[in-house]
């Protein structure tokens, strides 16, 4: 007997901000349209300790999202030890699924480089004890970021350590380095996530970079209500636009939309352990 197949669509969007304000007057609507559009999970990431409940209390709302728990550098000012045991608790929720996003902004700066790093290096080294993978976040850092990961990874490889046993370590969220910051990531387990600035005209170095990347180590992400896909720059973002971002990677590597799909829903769901 034939079964007529539909076409498999199914995207996820790997990283957005669900829980900000700018979703409060019409979040169910948004969720909707990303169901509409073909996200089926999405899941949205914790930047303070706040918005890492907020998170997770949008993923008990909603059967398709998931959160992840963590300190920005951007708000690690008042990051103590009691902010670990939280994190730390928050973790143990079923639908929490990494720790992040965390890193270093050297963009801003609302806190000193060192005590970023301490911050980053005490939720990094958490995330190795609970087993969880890590989202990074890189803003004008790189160097910083790839020392100080490249240190954590190589500790934690060392057998017997938990974050050896996970697919992969991590993602460089909103991937904004080289070629070779890329391979380095390869090598350490790492993943790279693309967002709305792959859709920008203006992109160039992003545009050339994206045929030497692997398109099976890639998550596709909205960061939204940030990162605005072409032609909606200037706009609030949501998780439904995270297949403009496909769209323009299929575009980029010159395969089918179909095979783009189907590569980053794989590796959001190994990555996330999200079972589909
Ligand atoms: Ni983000």
């Amino acid at each position: 007997m034939m079964v007529e197949r539909k076409p498999v669509t199914q995207l996820v969007d790997s990283h957005c901000h669900l829980d900000l304000s700018h979703f409060d007057d019409d979040r169910d609507d948004v969720v909707a349209r990303a169901e509409a559009a073909g996200v089926k999970t999405i899941v949205t990431i914790g930047i303070d300790l706040p918005h890492s409940a907020a998170a997770i209390a949008l993923a008990e709302r909603y059967p398709q999202v998931y959160a992840t728990v963590g300190v920005h550098p951007n708000d690690c000012q008042d990051f103590g030890p009691t902010a670990l045991v939280e994190i730390r608790r928050m973790s143990e929720h079923p639908k929490v699924v990494a720790i992040g996003e965390i890193g270093l902004d050297y963009y801003w700066d609302r806190t000193s480089p060192d005590r970023q790093k301490e911050v980053f290096q005490q939720q990094l080294d958490l995330a190795a004890e609970l087993g969880l993978p890590v989202i990074i976040h890189n803003r004008e850092a790189h160097e910083d970021v790839r020392a100080q990961l490249r240190t954590w990874v190589t500790k934690g490889s060392l057998p017997g350590s938990s974050l050896s046993q996970r697919p992969f370590a991590g993602v460089l969220h909103s991937f904004s380095g080289d070629l070779s910051m890329a391979e380095e990531a390869y090598e350490w387990g790492f993943i790279l996530g693309l967002a709305g600035p792959a859709t920008f005209k203006n992109a160039r170095q992003l545009h050339a970079l994206v045929p030497h990347l692997r398109p099976d180590r890639l998550m596709v992400e909205t960061d939204a209500p940030y990162l605005t896909p072409h032609p909606y720059r200037g706009k609030r973002n949501e998780p439904a636009r995270v297949r403009l971002v496909a769209e323009k990677l299929a575009e980029l590597w010159d395969i089918p939309f179909t095979e783009i799909e189907r590569l980053t829903t794989t590796t959001a769901q190994t990555f996330y352990g999200i079972v589909a």
